[in-house]
């Protein structure tokens, strides 16, 4: 499609996605004086639902006639996409006009996350450091490939499967089990059927990423993501229990490298071997391994929970930054960004990840928001005069301070105001930088 026109000097905005992403997306448009009507997808998150007004039709992407008609009668101007799977399933792609921008890439492009075989493919075109891997569709022969291996390993479903489909093996045995699990047991549904079994790296983790224009890549400063339950990273992956940003694990040599040696070749070669513009956020899950940084995953999107204390520290406009990547014209915006570090602690609820628990009235919201920093609703639902809790993750406590250890203190400051019954949360959020 040719380039988008401009948003108009006031933009009316669609933003799709429900969780603590997409509140501190909601929250830092609200701070533009351009924005005109926040419509969102959702109808529940309380935080998301004091800020925007629930778009009265079910946003549908098998049902884009009358998704695009009413984005034209409401004359929205920018869809904002939050979430991995309105992206795979190509909401870029039906609500894009000349008259309106969509920020998040197109379903080929969103296939880097959405299809890890595929990302691998490109990883390997683009020489793209990355663990050693090899694809399977059945299970019989990836269980021979197992069994010849011998080797501590990670088996990933393939497909989309809300950050928990990544099972790290020590042994054969942990192996086919894991195997069983996604292409027997079908834990993860169609997600599982073609597995991905990647050779176990070492090292500490960063998440880097970036805005992407089509062309012009503006990485953003690192963070750290705490995606095991247990406190010291232990347990099973979670969608992700805490973030903090920036992270003083990687240098600002290491980002120039992994500027060169992985985003510039995976949106070159996306553009040359598939003649796939990406344009949105590109996040690249690294490891820091004694070889260098190699990529564990790509996403499409922003960091759920790494958004939260990313969009603490923006100075700027974030519609102005927005707009400039879809108009290929990232170049010639600068961001500025709040120096202090901030630190996210995620609250979920009594059973997360397995089966959490749902509808305990919270109590301390009100005395949260008198103190410095935010707190953004992921997971929460007014009912009864009372703002409870409505899915696993339900909130994330964000603090500011001069470095990690004075961010970390004014998150947990937050956490105390706030209570329900069985709340959880991890009390070692940011450990790795302390
Ligand atoms: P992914 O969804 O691919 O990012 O994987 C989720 C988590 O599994 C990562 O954040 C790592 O902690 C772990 N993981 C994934 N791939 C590997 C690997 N090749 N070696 C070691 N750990 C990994
Ligand atoms: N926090 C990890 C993710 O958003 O995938």
């Amino acid at each position: 499609m040719s380039k988008p026109r401009p948003c108009p000097s006031t933009c009316n905005v669609l933003l799709i996605g429900s969780g603590g992403r997409e509140h501190a997306l909601a929250w830092k448009m609200s701070k533009s004086k351009r924005l005109g009507t926040l419509w969102l997808s959702d109808s529940k998150n309380a935080g998301l639902l004091a800020l925007g007004t629930p778009a009265p039709l079910p946003i549908d992407v098998k049902d884009t006639f009358r998704l695009q008609r009413w984005c034209d009668s409401e004359k929205i101007n920018l869809v904002v996409i939050g979430p991995e799977a309105a992206l795979a399933e190509g909401f870029a792609d039906a609500l894009a006009t000349r008259d309106r921008m969509v920020f998040g890439p197109v379903k080929a492009a969103a296939r880097l996350e959405s299809d890890k075989s595929f990302a691998k493919d490109i990883m390997r075109q683009a020489a793209i450091p990355t663990a050693e891997s090899r694809t399977f569709t059945s299970l019989e022969s990836a269980r021979q490939f197992v069994i010849a291996k011998d080797d501590a390993c990670v088996v990933k479903a393939s497909g989309l499967a809300a950050g928990k489909g990544a099972i790290v093996c020590e042994n054969k045995d942990e192996a086919l089990e894991a195997l069983d699990r996604c292409m027997h047991a079908r834990e993860f549904g169609a997600a599982g059927d073609k597995v991905v079994i990647e050779e176990k790296l070492n090292g500490q983790e960063v998440s880097v990423l970036a805005l992407v224009d089509g062309r012009t890549i503006s990485l953003l400063d690192p963070c750290q993501d705490h995606k095991q339950v247990g406190e010291g990273d232990t347990g099973p992956n979670t969608g992700g229990m805490g973030a903090y940003c920036p992270a003083p694990v990687i240098d600002s040599k290491t980002m120039a490298l992994v500027e060169r040696d992985v985003f510039v070749p995976a949106v070159d070669t996306l553009r040359r071997e598939d003649e796939i513009i990406y344009r949105g956020v590109l996040y690249a899950g690294l490891m820091l391994t004694p070889g260098g940084p190699k990529v564990l995953e790509f996403n499409c999107r922003f960091g759920d929970p790494e958004t939260q204390p990313v969009l603490a520290r923006l100075e700027s406009d974030l519609l102005t930054l927005v707009e400039a990547a879809l108009a290929g014209r990232l170049d010639a915006v600068r961001a500025d960004w709040d120096p202090r570090a901030a630190l996210g602690v995620v609250l979920a609820s009594a059973g997360y990840p397995d089966e959490p628990r749902t509808g305990d009235a919270i109590d301390g919201l009100d005395e949260a928001a008198k103190r410095p920093g935010k707190v953004f609703h992921a997971a929460t639902k007014s009912a009864g005069g009372r703002v409870r809790t409505a899915g696993g993750r339900v909130l994330c406590a964000v603090g500011l301070g001069d470095g990690v250890a004075a961010a970390q203190r004014a998150a947990y400051e937050l956490v105390d105001c706030i209570r329900w019954d069985g709340m959880q949360c991890r009390r070692d959020i940011g450990w790795r930088a302390l």
